[in-house]
């Protein structure tokens, strides 16, 4: 399987990594950084939604951890495997200072606000997952990013659900796949409003 290109050594320079108080290692600003300056970008290899599934179940996990990046067609950047950039360091936040750009088969990092020289980059992961989440899977993906406003999970908010027979159905269905299922970040995707002032 192919490589996603690696970031070049000026991009590099945005950031350290080292061990972080929210989990395991992070990324690190190592100069002040204005909002809108493309810090990184998400390199490994890319696989089939399926090669994910086989690497990486979340069911098999006692806490969720893993380094993949989901692309808008399904497959996903693993930067797990060895020669794979180290933007996948940079932990999830509730409250962001960075953004994860998608441009075809490549992802970026993106500082959504100005950045001090220490401060760690952030960005929210979002994950979605199938099935209800029921109090195990919460623990799963319990977050402690600190925030203010943290919603004490690295799962995207969930939407309330109305009272509907059918979707109540369907979303049954859903959770026989959840054993297999690995979590993925996803990437909002690039907009021409995007690409005019972000670069
Ligand atoms: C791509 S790794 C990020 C780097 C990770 N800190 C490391 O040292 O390998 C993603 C994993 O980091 C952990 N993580 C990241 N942000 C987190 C947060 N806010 N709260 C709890 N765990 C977090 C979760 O285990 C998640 O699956
Ligand atoms: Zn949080």
């Amino acid at each position: 399987m192919p490589l996603a290109s690696a970031s070049s050594p000026r991009r590099r320079s945005f950031y350290v990594i080292r061990k972080s108080a929210i989990q395991g290692k992070g990324a690190f600003a190592t100069r002040f950084i204005p909002a809108g300056t493309r810090v990184a970008e998400y390199t490994g290899e890319i696989i089939s939604a399926e090669e994910a599934g086989e690497r990486y179940d979340d069911a098999a996990m006692s806490r969720h951890h893993t380094f993949l990046f989901e692309l808008d067609d399904g497959r996903c950047i693993d930067a797990g495997p060895k020669g794979s950039g180290d933007a996948k360091f940079i932990n999830h936040s509730c409250e962001p200072n960075c953004e994860a750009i998608g441009e075809d088969d490549r992802v970026f990092i993106d500082a959504l606000t100005d950045l001090e020289a220490g401060d760690e980059l952030l960005y929210d992961y979002r994950y979605v997952i199938e099935g209800p989440i029921d109090a195990e899977t919460k623990a799963l993906y319990a977050c402690r990013c600190g925030a203010k406003t943290c919603r004490g999970s690295i799962l995207a908010p969930t939407k309330p659900k109305k009272p509907n027979k059918k979707k109540a159905s369907r979303a049954k269905a859903k959770t026989k796949t959840k054993a297999k299922a690995s979590t993925k970040t996803k990437a909002k995707k690039k907009t021409k409003e995007k690409a005019a002032t972000r670069r």
